[in-house]
């Protein structure tokens, strides 16, 4: 019988720095009922991702562990009573870890083919962002054509993929962002009205610039993975009966909520974990994604893939993440 190759991954035996992320052997996985064995080309990577290999996150694996939530390649096997996917399908997938490897076996309800004309890069760096923006415009805010969504860190990750998004949906953007560069991919992906964050006093000069591109009612919505102070001066830029979803604390701090001021402006405050829709709501996440995919064939929406990493270069791709450097998405790429 012929030797099973190992399979190529990053691993964390232990909680910390990037640096604790090491490429090792890892078994050869096999697919059981309902999952499938995927060899994964392209595995993108999320904010989120860091927070785990931390050991901060809110659902950390026991140790060792393939860190990574999104990836896209090919279908190598299919388990007992696979129906959605078969051998041979290009497909993208959103697991809760283990996409930082060569191959990899996750349940089938989480696998969606991928459109034709769509890199694997592509498709890795489409799910967990993108599938974030959408349930936190349609799902969480019932966001409109004509509304106003204030988008914040509009040129990361789930920031670029919420600005795309909300005009797909029809809506006007105005993209919160740190730099010049960032301002400009911002500009490029769509967004109608740009405001600076990287400014003195930002509590009083962001609700200003907020108010100069959308008029002093304020924006309808807020989409804000950012926290700490452009949450706070955020939500003096909401306009009345204005909705703020929740998405995360990329500045690191989680802010606390004068609810005199939700009170008095009727605002609604709306949390979202996307990962629990994953788990408890599958088939609409697949919905969601062959939306998502429609948008892509029509030239609604495009991931902006920054940079493409071997496997081996993880560090530098993590580092970009860790350091805030990235515009769009990093991909880990096995092959393309
Ligand atoms: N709720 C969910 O289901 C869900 C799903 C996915 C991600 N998330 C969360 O959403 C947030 C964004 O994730 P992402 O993958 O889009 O991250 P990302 O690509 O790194 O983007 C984060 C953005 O936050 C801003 N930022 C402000 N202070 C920062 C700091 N100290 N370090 C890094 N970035 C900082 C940056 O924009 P500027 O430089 O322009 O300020 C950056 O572009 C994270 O908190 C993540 O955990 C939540």
């Amino acid at each position: 019988m012929a030797a099973e190759k190992p399979v190529r991954a990053l691993v964390v035996k232990e909680h910390g720095p990037i640096e604790n992320v090491a490429l090792s052997d890892i078994p050869d996985p096999r697919p059981g009922r309902a999952a499938v064995l995927i060899d994964v080309r392209a595995a993108s990577v999320n904010f989120p991702d860091l927070l785990v290999i931390g050991g901060t996150y809110q659902n950390l694996p026991p140790r060792p562990f393939v860190p990574g939530k999104d990836l896209a390649g090919v279908v190598a096997a299919v388990g007992e009573g696979v129906t959605l996917v078969k051998a041979g399908d290009r497909v993208m997938a959103q697991i809760e870890h283990g996409a930082y490897a060569e191959r990899c076996v996750v349940p089938e309800q989480n696998c969606s083919v991928m459109p034709a004309g769509m890199s694997y890069a592509e498709g890795a760096a489409m799910g967990l962002a993108y599938l974030t923006a959408h349930f936190a415009l349609v799902e969480r805010a019932g966001c409109r054509a004509g509304e106003t969504v204030l988008v914040t860190g509009a040129a990361g990750g789930v920031g670029l993929a919420a600005v795309q998004v909300a005009k797909a949906l029809g809506a006007t953007v105005v993209a919160a962002v740190s730099s010049a560069e960032k301002a400009a991919v911002a500009k490029t992906s769509g967004a109608d009205h740009v405001v600076r964050t990287d400014v003195p006093d930002l509590r009083e000069t962001f609700r200003t610039q907020v108010f100069d591109a959308v008029g002093k009612r304020g924006v309808d919505i807020v989409i804000d993975p950012v926290g700490g102070n452009v949450f706070d001066a955020s939500l003096r830029a909401v306009g009345w009966c204005g909705r703020i979803v929740i998405v995360g604390f990329a500045e690191g701090r989680v802010p606390e909520i004068k609810t005199g001021l939700v009170l008095v402006k009727n605002i609604a405050l709306i949390g979202l974990q996307v990962s629990d829709y994953r788990d408890r709501e599958p088939a609409k996440v697949r919905r969601v994604l062959a939306e998502l995919f429609a948008w892509y064939q029509q030239g609604k929406v495009k991931p902006h893939v920054m940079a493409r990493f071997p496997l081996h270069e993880h560090r530098a791709a993590l580092a970009a993440v860790r350091d805030r450097r990235v515009v769009g998405k990093v991909v880990l790429v096995m092959r393309d």
